[in-house]
């Protein structure tokens, strides 16, 4: 499980409590973060009941219950509802995951559901990502090849295909880079988890002829260095991928080309 650390503005104190009507016959409790930091009033946690057997399985089914039939002004980002679009990234159970594909039934207890950790929050379950998206861009996440097109596609034989296996599955929910503990302290200058596995999803592609040039624009002290394996990102990620690894690889690309 993910360390668990509070979103940046947050000191939440107890809020609303709504119960499930009578005869509820599956209760289940969701103490959820609010915060609406215009209002210049403190965060909270309300409390809303529901009862399992009128809601959908996944957490998700929950919120967009909760916002549909009891408050809606609980304020969320959700897409796809497919574990695809990395939406609904938030911390649920103290572990940074999907809303959409985490099962209400894998927590015995109440449901807690917070913001990403150590992030501003924009609205209750909304952090801002502006930075985070800035640095991906930062990567130059596109393929980049001087030599002139072929006709067709740019072909892979298929061993070169598989190197992008474990790569091109991320999503960019920011789960990793917001569970790192080297991003909280420096993540104005750290690239962070998210943007250095796409890195190297673009340096392990064999079509790409822009290495150098890559691995020159990370080669600082903090862009990639601040990583020190501690493997909150592994642990976290709901696509079950590995960016201390592509990290490492990365690192490995730069001490060869100096050797
Ligand atoms: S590596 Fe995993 S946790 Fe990180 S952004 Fe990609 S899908 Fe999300
Ligand atoms: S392994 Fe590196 S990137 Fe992953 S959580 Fe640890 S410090 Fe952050
Ligand atoms: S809504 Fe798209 S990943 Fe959850």
């Amino acid at each position: 499980m993910a360390e668990f650390a509070l979103p940046k503005n947050s000191r939440p104190q107890a809020g609303k409590v709504w119960q499930a009507e009578g005869g509820a016959k599956k209760p289940k409790r969701f103490r959820i973060y609010r915060h609406e930091p215009e209002d210049g009033t403190n965060p909270r946690i309300d409390t809303f009941e529901l009862d399992l057997e009128q809601t959908g399985p996944m957490v998700l089914d929950a919120l967009i219950k909760i916002k549909a039939e009891i408050d809606p002004s609980l304020t969320f980002r959700r897409s796809c509802r497919e574990g695809i679009c990395g939406s609904c990234s938030m911390n649920i159970g103290g572990e940074n995951t999907l809303a959409c594909t985490k099962a209400i039934e894998d927590f015995e207890g109440d449901v807690a559901i917070y913001p990403l950790p150590h992030m501003q929050v924009v609205k209750d379950l909304v952090v801002d990502l502006n930075q985070a998206w800035a640095q991906y861009e930062s990567i130059e996440p596109w393929l980049q090849a001087y030599t002139p097109s072929p006709e067709k596609e740019r072909e892979q034989s298929p061993e070169e295909r598989e190197r992008l296996d474990g790569l091109y599955e991320c999503i960019l929910c920011f789960c990793c880079t917001t569970a790192c503990p080297s991003y909280w302290w420096n993540g104005e200058k750290f690239l962070g988890p998210a943007a250095l596995l796409q890195s190297y999803r673009w340096l392990a592609d064999s079509r790409d002829e822009a290495t150098q040039h890559r691995l020159d624009n990370l080669e600082d002290p903090y862009r990639l260095y601040r990583c020190h394996t501690i493997m909150n990102c592994a642990q976290t990620c709901p696509k079950g991928l590995n960016p201390a690894k592509a990290i490492q690889e990365t690192k490995k690309l730069i001490v060869e080309r100096k050797i």
